[in-house]
């Protein structure tokens, strides 16, 4: 991918505010582009009646991939480069924990080997996954076989110079990824969650020592190809923790989650989006829009996140609520937007008129 590197001023560029989008349920849903997605990338690309041209960047929840390979997708799906510059997706705000955690870290969800993939280049040092622990030990999900694939391509960690699994010190988990057997990944952190400090193979007599679990996102449902939502990365932490207590007795388990409508997420995109804006349009990197506009399809995730942010941030961030994803036309949303609309087209429509 390829973007114009500006030098100076772009001379159309809107300078006082910026959109900024989630991606399943409002751009693309099921793997394929909504269509009034691509019309609404033409409006901010110059397409209208003032000739001007808007900054925006992405923010899904969504993960799995590389940021680079993702870019790659959206491109397509919407006729325009973009550009990792201008896209976050749920697990990239993990990147900086990688300096926290030195030593061995689990990571689970996604296809195949890619989420080990992307930890390794986020500088985690030693990437375990849950194909790696059944690889060493069977019994470990009694319903879960490994394809001939998956045997191949996980580490053999006894070949590795351990002599067990219990020399193993997991010193944090993070769910990167919707889980693609949740029975296995959920015994797999719950043994983690109950053992001594991390080490594989242990329990705990207190239950209260597991290391940090992290999840990229909080999502109960999103949006896919169904006409109904379908379940997500946050129903699986409920189980996580639900479970955690019936099997201890009653101890809790606290995890943490990244993503929207975590204000962390919303702040750590308001930095990519004053880089964006002064690599690709020239404004000035220490003066933030007056207004974002966020355009998202969950209540729970998307505006209730902006609202904070709004609630919290300098400048304004002004929550728009489309109809083509999770939130139901003719129901009540949890959180109040401060405008619904029909399809992204519109969001993109209202926040132009608004500002010219
Ligand atoms: O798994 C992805 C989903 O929960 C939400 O993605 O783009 O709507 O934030 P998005
Ligand atoms: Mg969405």
């Amino acid at each position: 991918i390829t973007h114009p590197v500006t030098p100076g001023l772009d001379p159309d560029v809107a300078d006082n505010f910026a959109f900024a989008f989630d991606i399943d349920g409002v751009l693309v849903r099921g793997g394929e582009v909504i269509p009034e997605a691509v019309e609404a990338m033409k409006v901010l690309n110059g397409e209208n009646e003032y000739g001007v041209r808007v900054p925006y960047i992405f923010l899904t929840n969504g993960g799995g991939k590389f940021e680079t390979e993702r870019c790659i997708d959206l491109s397509r799906q919407l006729e325009i480069d973009v550009s990792p510059g201008q896209f976050i997706c749920g697990h990239t705000p993990m990147r900086e924990l990688a300096d926290r955690y030195h030593g061995s870290v689990l990571v689970i969800g996604g296809e195949g080997e890619k989420c080990r993939q992307v930890a390794e280049s986020y500088g985690f040092r030693d990437v375990i996954t849950p194909g790696d622990i059944i690889k060493a030990n069977s019994a470990t999900a009694p319903f879960r076989k490994l394809t001939e694939q998956e045997y191949a391509n996980s580490r053999d960690l006894l070949a590795e110079g351990l002599k067990s699994l219990s020399d193993v010190v997991i010193e944090a988990v993070f769910v990167f990824a919707d889980s693609r057997d949740w029975a296995g990944d959920l015994q797999i952190i719950l043994d983690v969650a109950m053992s001594k400090g991390g080490r594989l193979e242990t329990r705990s007599e207190t239950f209260d020592e597991g290391p940090p679990i992290y999840f990229s996102h909080n999502d109960v449902v999103w949006s896919a190809a169904h006409e109904h939502v379908r379940l997500g990365m946050g129903a699986l932490r409920r189980i996580v923790e639900v479970v955690f207590s019936e099997v201890t007795g009653g101890k809790k388990l606290e995890t943490h989650a990244f993503g929207k409508p975590q204000v962390g997420t919303f702040e750590f995109a308001t930095r990519l989006l004053q880089q964006w804006r002064a690599e690709q349009h020239g404004l000035e990197e220490s003066a933030p829009p007056d207004t974002v506009y966020f355009v998202g399809d969950t209540p729970e995730s998307d505006v209730r996140g902006t609202n904070a942010m709004d609630a919290k941030a300098k400048n304004n961030w002004y929550s728009i609520l489309v109809k083509t994803g999770v939130y139901q036309d003719g129901t009540e949303p949890a959180y109040k937007p401060r405008k619904t609309v029909p399809t992204v087209l519109e969001a993109v429509r209202h926040g132009i008129e608004r500002e010219m």
